[in-house]
């Protein structure tokens, strides 16, 4: 095995790409020698981010029905396959308790957290993977694994997420590897309505002491997506500071927990 981790000259897709988690995801795998096909929302950053990776880039929604098949038209178009597809793009939307959910926002958070990443795994199989093998990763969230004040709709979406993951581990062996990371609290934009009151205060009560950046999630992608990890498939990989240590032995300091009660994030 190589530096490269054995992704040089494949191809990745990486939605929710231009800041944040999906940005570091998809520096991390150009850097090991893939070329990057990036997605977001914003045309702009799109440009830009695909610019830098010197890649390709699409802008538009996930959770539009018509977006997954375009991207893997763009990254087959550019590249001739498609090796690694990161599902990273997501919503913590609508938030707030569960009994005054929207039906429409709940359907949303279904459509971009789970359906687009489904629906993205099905075009890559059908257009490339499922002949010549690949990895999926999902970005999921330590927050799946309980519940939470507020972020309801977001922790159903992901735990749903959680299991898609291991379904289509199952359905789709041995050619394609599925697996997941779930972060805990990152200082991303995402998060920003939780880290910026409380980041210091939650760090105090983590076992590694400090909350995390979104390149200690994309190291755990880039190695889930790599062949170092070929004999890994339907795996979670906490990627958390020790946040869920910390809920079975709780010390000094304050949870997430506490700050989702106090703090709403504004709508993207
Ligand atoms: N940050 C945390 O603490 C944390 C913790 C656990 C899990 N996660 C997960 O990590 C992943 C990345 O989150 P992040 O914190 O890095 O968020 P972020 O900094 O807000 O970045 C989100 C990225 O996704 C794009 N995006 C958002 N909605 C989209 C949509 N509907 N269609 C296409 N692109 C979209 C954004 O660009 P545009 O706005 O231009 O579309 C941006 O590039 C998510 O799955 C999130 O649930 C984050």
């Amino acid at each position: 095995m190589t530096s490269s981790y054995g992704l040089k000259g494949r191809a990745a897709v990486v939605t929710g790409a231009t800041r944040g988690i999906g940005r570091a995801i998809a520096g991390r795998l150009a850097e090991a020698g893939a070329r990057v096909c990036v997605t977001a929302r914003d045309p702009a950053e799109v440009r830009r981010t695909a610019a830098e990776l010197d890649g390709v880039g699409l802008a538009g929604d996930v959770g539009d029905p018509a977006h997954p098949r375009a991207v893997t038209e763009l990254a087959l178009g550019a590249f001739g396959r498609i090796d690694v597809v990161v599902n990273n793009a997501a919503t913590n939307q609508p938030y707030g308790p569960l009994m005054d959910v929207d039906p429409a926002n709940w359907r949303e958070a279904f459509a971009v957290n789970v359906e687009a990443p489904l629906r993205l795994v099905q075009c890559a199989w059908r257009a490339w993977m499922g002949e010549h093998g690949g990895a999926v990763v999902n970005v999921c969230t330590e927050g799946a694994g309980h519940a939470g004040p507020n972020v309801g709709a977001y922790g159903t979406s992901k735990a749903a997420l959680l299991h898609l993951t291991a379904q289509l581990a199952g359905e789709l062996a041995p050619k394609v590897r599925v697996n997941s990371v779930s972060p805990g609290l990152v200082r991303t934009e995402m998060a920003r309505f939780v880290w910026e009151p409380g980041g210091e205060k939650v760090a105090a009560g983590l076992p590694l002491g400090r909350i995390g950046e979104p390149d200690d999630v994309a190291r755990a992608v880039l190695w889930l997506a790599s062949d170092a990890a070929e004999w890994v498939t339907g795996a979670d990989l906490l990627v958390d500071g020790g946040t869920r240590v910390r809920t079975a032995y709780p010390g000094p300091g304050y949870a997430v927990g506490d700050f989702l009660r106090s703090y709403a994030p504004p709508r993207s």
